[in-house]
């Protein structure tokens, strides 16, 4: 039996999918894919004869396409926003493919998170301002219990998926110094990409300002305002 291809669609900039991922787009027969989070032309690109949004259907039903179309020798790429690694949901999917004798490809995306260093002109992990990024998200209906003002003392990069809706009750519980650098990018990398940039203090009201209620991520720390504070670093000195 043939595989199933998890392939990472990159942030929404149709031209952010790695090369394989395009490859494995334009010979599927059936794709699933992630709702909104995906840039329409993508979908558009592949000639699936089968195109479904994976939005509002449940593990079975995706398990139950997918198998349908595998068993009939389609090719079956299942298609994510960013990197299938980041919130993604996968590894529910792998196991209930695998339940059912299927195996999975995985072909890594540019995570927005990526896209958002890189539409804020900076790096995650900066020499003199933090050495580590911790990814995380605010509690919900999927998290019961988060951790965000632990991590907010620790002074490193926070980068924050899955918070647009919570941003002031998010900013109002962090526990670094209220001045320290925050950017909302909302939508990184599509077209009508938004950034605010202010301090933990004041970026929910600003976001809110500049309209941004979903599908952005807040990036706290140094490193969102990186050129007063940074070391230069060894390779380069
Ligand atoms: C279910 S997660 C998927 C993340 C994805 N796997 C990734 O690597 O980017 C969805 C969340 O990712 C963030 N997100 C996805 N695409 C984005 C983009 N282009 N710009 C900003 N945030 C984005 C938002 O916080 C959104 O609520």
């Amino acid at each position: 039996m043939s595989v199933v291809h998890f392939v990472g669609a990159g942030p929404g900039d149709p031209k952010l999918i790695t090369v394989r991922g395009m490859e494995l787009l334009q010979q599927a027969d059936v794709l699933i894919y992630a709702g909104s989070l995906i840039n329409p032309e993508l979908v558009e690109r592949s000639p699936a004869e089968v195109k479904l949004n994976s939005w509002g259907m449940n593990l079975q039903e995706i398990g139950d396409a997918t198998e349908a179309a595998i068993r009939d020798g389609k090719n079956v790429v299942r298609l994510h926003s960013g990197d299938p690694s980041i919130f993604g949901s996968i590894v529910e999917q792998i196991d209930d493919l695998g339940q059912r004798g299927i195996k999975v490809d995985i072909v890594p995306g540019v995570s927005s998170m990526f896209a958002a260093s890189a539409a804020l002109q900076t790096q995650l992990t900066l020499k003199g301002v933090s050495d580590t990024v911790i990814i995380t998200r605010p509690a919900g209906a999927t998290l019961e219990k988060d951790l965000i003002p632990e991590l907010s003392r620790l002074g490193t990069s926070l980068v924050i998926f899955l918070g647009t809706d919570k941003l002031e009750s998010i900013t109002s519980r962090l526990e670094c110094p209220r001045d320290t650098p925050a950017a909302v990018v909302y939508h990184a990398s599509w077209p009508d990409q938004k950034i605010v940039r202010g301090t933990v203090e004041d970026i929910a009201a600003r976001a809110k300002k500049a309209g941004i209620e979903r599908t952005a991520l807040i990036l706290i720390g140094g490193i969102v305002d990186p050129f007063t504070r940074y070391d230069r670093s060894v390779l380069y000195s």
